[in-house]
């Protein structure tokens, strides 16, 4: 088998590509065969030289806050691009693994239950809706692929788009001693991404085409992350709860964005550890790699 991964130095696709089973092509928009799903003529090239028996995409547009003042930029991206790698998956008879994000989901507030895969989706922000219009193009147009949603990812490789992740801020601003006011009232799952690569690979061992959830299991605040990510360390520091009216950003946050693994538990596929497991894993795994 052979895979070709684009956004193979993202957090998600450095953990994924080693696991894969197979022969792994891992892409970017710089090298031999530069791949850019911005420019959807660049996508040919993947199907005429690399020839992948799978396509993996684990690229975005991932900059939450300033898409909502680059909206062609984020729908080229997560929306066009992703049409046209559907397209071509289609019309070369290919399996597309396919990622997206919880973000597709806060429109109603007063939600505090998890979400399945069956409910009907609503972003706030113009990424969240980039994602979906991509994740709803990619069921449309290849009927083979596997849309995956997550959530919260930290890896030990950091986010290759925005630089760190949010364990690695808190680290650092707590390093450097700085009073910390953190969000306490937006829940979802914080997610290591060396388990979503585990789980995903479950999914396509199960060759089960469709949409499903994986993210660790539980949930809490990002200021309930934040404390339990110094408790863990053993580092003491300067920490805050606060309201998000407390801390504006551009992009609008769900509140509650928790996924429910109704499809992981159809196929019979354990849903990741829980959280703070993964959360300590990642910080015995960090040591190591520094
Ligand atoms: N991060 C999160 O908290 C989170 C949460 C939920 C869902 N997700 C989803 O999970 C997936 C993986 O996220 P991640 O955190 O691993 O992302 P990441 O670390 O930011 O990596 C994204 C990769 O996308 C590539 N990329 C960006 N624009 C591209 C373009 N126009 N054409 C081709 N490649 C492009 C970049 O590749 P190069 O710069 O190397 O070319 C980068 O390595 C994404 O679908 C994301 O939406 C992420």
């Amino acid at each position: 088998m052979r895979y070709a991964v684009l956004g193979a130095a993202g957090q998600l696709g450095r953990d994924l590509c080693p696991r894969l089973p197979g022969e792994v092509i891992a892409l970017s928009r710089s090298g031999s065969t530069a791949i850019d799903l911005a420019r959807p003529e660049s996508l040919r090239a993947l199907f005429d030289d690399v020839r992948p028996d799978v396509v993996v995409n684990c690229a975005a547009y991932n900059f939450v806050d300033r898409a909502e003042s680059e909206p062609q930029e984020a729908f080229a991206v997560n929306a066009w691009g992703v049409r046209e790698l559907a397209r071509l998956c289609r019309e070369h008879d290919r399996l597309l693994v396919h990622f997206s994000t919880d973000y597709v989901f806060g429109l109603d507030p007063a939600r505090r239950q998890p979400w399945t895969e069956s409910d009907a989706p609503g972003p706030v922000s113009v990424y969240g809706l980039s994602k979906l219009a991509g994740e709803y193009l990619v069921r449309a147009t290849c009927p083979r692929h596997l849309v995956v949603r997550t959530c919260g990812l930290y890896g030990v490789w950091g986010s290759g788009g925005k630089g760190g992740n949010f364990v690695e801020t808190m680290l650092r601003l707590a390093g450097q001693g700085k009073p910390l006011p953190v969000v306490d009232d937006q829940t979802c799952t914080p997610s290591y991404t060396v388990d979503v690569a585990e789980t995903t690979l479950a999914l396509l061992r199960a060759e089960q085409p469709g949409l499903y959830h994986v993210t660790n299991s539980g949930s809490c605040t990002w200021h309930e992350l934040a404390r339990t990510i110094f408790e863990l360390s053993g580092l003491h520091a300067d920490l805050t709860p606060i309201p998000s009216r407390d801390y504006p950003t551009p992009a609008r946050r769900p509140v509650y964005s928790v996924l429910d693994h109704a499809g992981l538990r159809a196929l019979g596929i354990a849903s990741p550890r829980p959280w703070r497991e993964a959360l300590a894993e990642y910080l015995r795994e960090r040591k190591q790699k520094t």
